[in-house]
């Protein structure tokens, strides 16, 4: 059987990259697998949050995924600190894990930076965390966008090395489902750096409750280059390589998160847009990103208005899920040899 699980931290600013790379999946996924989307509010905390603002926030993208379209009835959604079995599992996880391979981490550098000495200890055993909240569900196969693949090659190791430690097969070897034609969504001020929450200038993203007229100016202001727009020659074999997207990352960012945001293919929009000019593209732009986004904003501001009905959802979510896990954590317990009964 085919079980999703995926995860979205309730850090504020959700964007167009987290709609696109991720919560945009998470509804196509559901007509056919057992689907489990979680606000993974024990992630938020590795770095200092303001305690009513996570609240909200985890209200926030609760209401994003429903806004979106995930059926809470047919699928489970649940805030990560409500079910305790993802911290249980990431501590006996801490133990099987290397110091090397969380060494590797890219991530980590980068949300560390300079400070390495003063980031918590939780930044740094964040994708422990991500690996017990999937394999608590023993999920099979985990959407997420591109920055998160090296995490889920981690959550493969730490399953094989427990696997083989204990030679017994109890967990499976998850698979990334990584699609779509916006998998890295990058910032709007520099094509070269990822679209992200925590970037300081709300100009670089798209956020998924600006309204119209934030987005229209947020596309203008849009970093662009001096040429008119490529076409489907820049593409080789239907993908485009890597130092081709670098002479001109601004105007393929672009380009790609309209095939996106359009479901249309990249080479088609590109043979689309050919030789036009930034501007008129820019105004084609912003009325697509304003249909798509602007009634799933509206909704989630619909729903933010009802707290009570979104916190229904996580327990009743939540309860479901504890039911999943407890046979594996009571699976696991038995097989690292904890007594619990
Ligand atoms: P978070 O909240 O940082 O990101 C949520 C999802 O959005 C995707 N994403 C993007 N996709 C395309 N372009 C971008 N610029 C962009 N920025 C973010 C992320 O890849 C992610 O899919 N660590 C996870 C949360 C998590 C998780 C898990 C995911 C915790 N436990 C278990 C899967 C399974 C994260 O990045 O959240």
């Amino acid at each position: 059987m085919k079980r999703i699980f995926s995860g979205v931290q309730p850090t504020g600013n959700l964007h167009l990259g987290n709609y696109l790379g991720a919560i945009r999946n998470f509804v196509r996924l559901q007509e056919e697998f057992d689907c489990i989307y979680c606000v993974v509010d024990l992630h938020a905390i590795t770095v200092a949050q303001d305690p009513a603002e996570l609240t909200h926030n985890t209200r926030e993208v609760t209401a994003a995924f429903l806004a979106a379209g995930i059926d809470p009835r047919k699928n489970i959604i649940l805030n990560q600190s409500r079910n305790p079995d993802h911290a249980e599992l990431a501590w006996i996880f801490n133990c099987i894990a290397r110091l090397g391979w969380l060494n590797r981490m890219t991530q980590f550098k980068e949300k560390a930076g300079k400070h390495r000495e003063n980031a918590s200890v939780g930044l740094y055993a964040y994708p422990i965390l991500m690996a017990a909240d999937i394999l608590a569900y023993k999920a099979t196969h985990v959407p997420v966008g591109e920055d998160q693949k090296q995490h889920l090659e981690l959550c493969r190791d730490i399953a094989q090395k427990f696997n083989h430690d204990y030679g017994r097969e109890v967990f499976p070897i998850t698979e990334p489902l990584i699609f779509g034609a916006a998998t890295r969504v990058m910032s709007l001020r520099d094509g070269t750096n990822k679209m992200s929450k925590s970037d300081p200038s709300d100009y670089s993203r798209i956020n998924m409750t600006d309204d119209r007229d934030t987005v229209a100016l947020k596309i203008r202001k849009a970093k662009t280059d001096p040429e008119v727009l490529p076409g489907p020659d820049s593409l080789a074999d239907g993908l485009l390589p890597p130092e081709v997207e670098a002479t001109r990352p601004e105007a393929f960012n672009l380009l790609a998160i309209y095939a996106a945001l359009a479901d249309k293919d990249f080479a088609d929009v590109l043979a689309e847009f050919e030789g036009k000019e930034f501007s008129f593209f820019k105004t084609v732009l912003t009325d697509l990103a304003v249909s798509v986004l602007g009634p799933i904003g509206g909704e989630m501001q619909r729903l933010l208005a009802d707290p009570d009905y979104v916190d229904d959802i996580l327990r009743d979510g939540a309860e479901r899920a504890r039911a999943i896990t407890q046979p594996v954590i009571d699976e696991v317990m038995d097989v690292v040899g904890l007594l619990r009964s």
